[in-house]
């Protein structure tokens, strides 16, 4: 192992390699899991009532199993977003779900339906279109035959539109019970970080992925910075908890079929923490944690190519810009340095007709960032990596994945990040996780976003 090290010149980031590779992968043991089981709590599964450590041995086996299974509704979900809003399969114009109605009676949607039947029967080398021909054919469905995947594709869009309604319901009583009662009382720009959490908890696990969650994480990181948080090059250790592959997302104004599927959240968080000056170039080390196969698949592969170095096939990703509605001046300055500490700028893949006027940037990721990523198969909310303390991570990142999981479920997650973070390391995510009386991780600030309203909130090893 030295020898090969030697042989990358990196011997840094393959030591650190190293450890993590050789550190074991568990579920989260029954000492550690007390103090979230010993709470009151009526989100507690009936099944963990007067728990003892085989209970929680096969509960929580049995349920990575179910969080696992939840995978395959996120990708019916992304089948629907391509069916609106792809453009790699069909010349017909996309679908705004405002618009559907009108869409589905000027014979659009029909259109777009046989489409994509006729796709998924000879996707070619449509990578999306193969991936649901494989996911049709697990379903049951046979792919060749139009009638079937038309009433399939059908069923899901019904079933989406049925969700969207719920969640709407579910986000407006959420807004209701965290905001203020006054209509006119200031609105709290942290509002939403306490009323989003939880809100998909029983939806299918998607992949979606894009620019603007990077853009908070730097505001975040910044503001760490400026409040003295964190320091110049304090950062070496990092993990990202499920950065997502960018199928097409959900979000209509940023869903793009047009390129490759790609990961960004590893890249970007690399290259801001190298812009911030928190961490320095070529001493970066980052654990990549996911429940998906096709994430740490497709970083393995990366990771693969990028070990061979051969010129002008590394990692390449595409950065989209809409230009109306217009963003504002400090995303629009993110976007154009996006990447430049991680890869050098080429010329990116010019988009379709159907999108008018989008700015386009592409950047070929330098083969040393691509390597520093380490894949691991983790599922956060009952899994850990046993880390010696030398070995835990300086800063966790994980944005829109703890609004999948009910409260206990995120108390299990935070526990778990805890686990794997230094003595005063920190956990940046989106989502409000609730802290385990007597637990080793406690909520220190929030960073408030302008854009989309977010908020980054930090939690601190203790
Ligand atoms: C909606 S994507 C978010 C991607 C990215 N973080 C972002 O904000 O754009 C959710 C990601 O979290 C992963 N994920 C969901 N539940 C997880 C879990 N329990 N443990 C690890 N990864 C999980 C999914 O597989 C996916 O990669």
């Amino acid at each position: 192992m030295r020898i090969f090290c030697i042989l990358l010149a990196l011997p840094l980031v393959c030591g650190v390699a190293l450890s993590v590779f050789a550190a074991d992968r568990v579920f989260t043991p029954y000492a550690s899991v007390k103090p979230v089981l010993d709470q009151p709590s009526d989100l507690l599964p009936a099944e963990l009532g007067n728990p003892n450590e085989a209970k929680w041995s096969a509960w929580s086996q049995r349920h990575d199993k179910a969080i696992r299974a939840r995978l395959q509704e996120g990708d019916l979900d992304s089948m629907v977003n391509l069916l609106l809003y792809g453009t790699s399969f069909t010349k017909q114009p996309r679908i705004k779900l405002e618009a559907l109605t009108e869409a589905s009676k000027a014979g659009i949607l029909r259109a777009r339906v046989d489409d994509l039947v006729a796709g998924l029967r000879s996707p070619g080398d449509n990578e999306r279109l193969i991936f649901l021909n494989g996911l049709l054919r697990s379903q049951g469905i046979d792919p060749s035959s139009p009638g079937e995947t038309g009433v399939f594709i059908y069923n899901n869009l019904g079933r989406v539109i049925q969700e969207i309604g719920t969640l709407a319901k579910r986000a407006e009583e959420a807004k209701r019970l965290t905001q203020p009662a006054q209509p006119d009382a200031a609105v709290d720009p942290s509002a939403i970080f306490n009323w989003r959490p939880g809100l998909f908890r029983d939806r299918g696990v998607s992949l979606d992925t894009g620019i603007f969650p990077n853009f908070s994480i730097e505001q975040a990181l910044r503001d760490l910075k400026n409040r003295g948080v964190l320091r110049e090059g304090q950062v070496a250790r990092v993990a990202v908890i499920g950065p997502g592959l960018d199928f097409i997302d959900k979000n209509e104004d940023a869903s793009y079929d047009y390129y490759p599927q790609q990961t960004l959240q590893p890249f970007a968080l690399y290259d801001s923490l190298v812009r911030l000056g928190l961490a320095k170039a070529n001493a970066v080390s980052m654990s990549i944690f996911d429940i998906s196969s096709r994430v740490i698949d497709h970083i393995q592969r990366a990771r693969e190519r990028a070990r061979m170095n051969v010129p002008n096939t590394g990692y390449v990703i595409q950065l989209p810009r809409q230009v109306a509605p217009a963003w504002p001046p400090d995303l629009i300055a993110y976007w154009s340095s996006l990447g430049d500490r991680v890869g050098t700028e080429v010329t990116p893949i010019p988009p379709p007709t159907a999108f008018q006027g989008l700015e386009t940037r592409a950047l070929r990721i330098r083969p040393d960032v691509v390597l520093s990523l380490h894949p691991v198969d983790l599922n956060i909310v009952l899994e850990r990596m046993n880390l010696a303390e030398s070995d835990r991570f300086d800063l966790i990142v994980a944005t829109n994945i703890f609004i999948y999981y009910d409260a206990f479920e995120r108390s299990l997650a935070l526990e778990n990040a805890g686990a794997m973070l230094k003595r005063g390391g920190l956990l940046l995510t989106n989502d409000r996780l609730p802290e385990v009386p007597g637990g080793s991780m406690r909520l220190d600030g929030v960073t408030d976003v302008q854009y989309n309203h977010d908020s980054i909130g930090w939690y601190r090893k203790r």
